[in-house]
């Protein structure tokens, strides 16, 4: 089937068998390697993408349904010069991060969960990222991160780990 989707800001026409998931297009069709695949079963949240503004995990939607759709993945979170967005500097100056294979998936759901709720609580970032897994953190710097994203966000001084 031919279908035509914008993703990170592009237009793309491209032909795909029913089947294929969209993790798949993004990751081996468009060679988008930041969104991750943990378990191809919906479980992990690695491949959390942007759909239409809204996180999805990608491993769980056909690419055909993603026909007139717009996607976004970790590679235009960062500024086209390479600035980090609150979000990543969040990560990186609060070690929310140490395989870093969970990283893109949790990113792409804290923008929407930032974007619906700018100042959340603990638990609220809690449970916005509980479809996100996380291996090695322990998620409580993870959570900084977020916190720290928040507060940027909001011009507000952010707490950092970092001296
Ligand atoms: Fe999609 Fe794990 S790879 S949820």
């Amino acid at each position: 089937m031919e279908i035509t989707l914008k993703v990170n800001e592009v237009q793309h026409t491209l032909d795909v068998e029913p089947r294929t998931l969209l993790v798949h297009l993004i990751r081996e069709n468009l060679n988008l390697t930041g969104t991750h695949i943990g378990c191809d079963t919906t479980t992990c949240g690695a491949c959390t993408i942007l759909l239409d503004g809204k996180s999805v995990k990608s491993c769980t939607i056909l690419a055909v349904q993603a026909n007139g759709k717009s996607v976004r993945t970790i590679e235009s979170v960062a500024g086209a010069d390479g600035h980090l967005h609150p979000l990543q500097e969040g990560f990186k100056d609060n070690h929310g991060l140490h395989c870093g294979f969970c990283t893109p998936g949790m990113i792409m759901r804290s923008i929407e969960l930032l974007e619906n709720n700018p100042n959340p609580t603990e638990e609220e970032i809690r449970w916005g990222i509980s479809g996100n897994l996380c291996r090695c953190t322990g998620y409580n710097n993870i959570v900084k991160a977020i916190e720290y994203a928040s507060a940027k966000n909001r011009g507000v001084e952010p707490a950092s780990t970092e001296p």
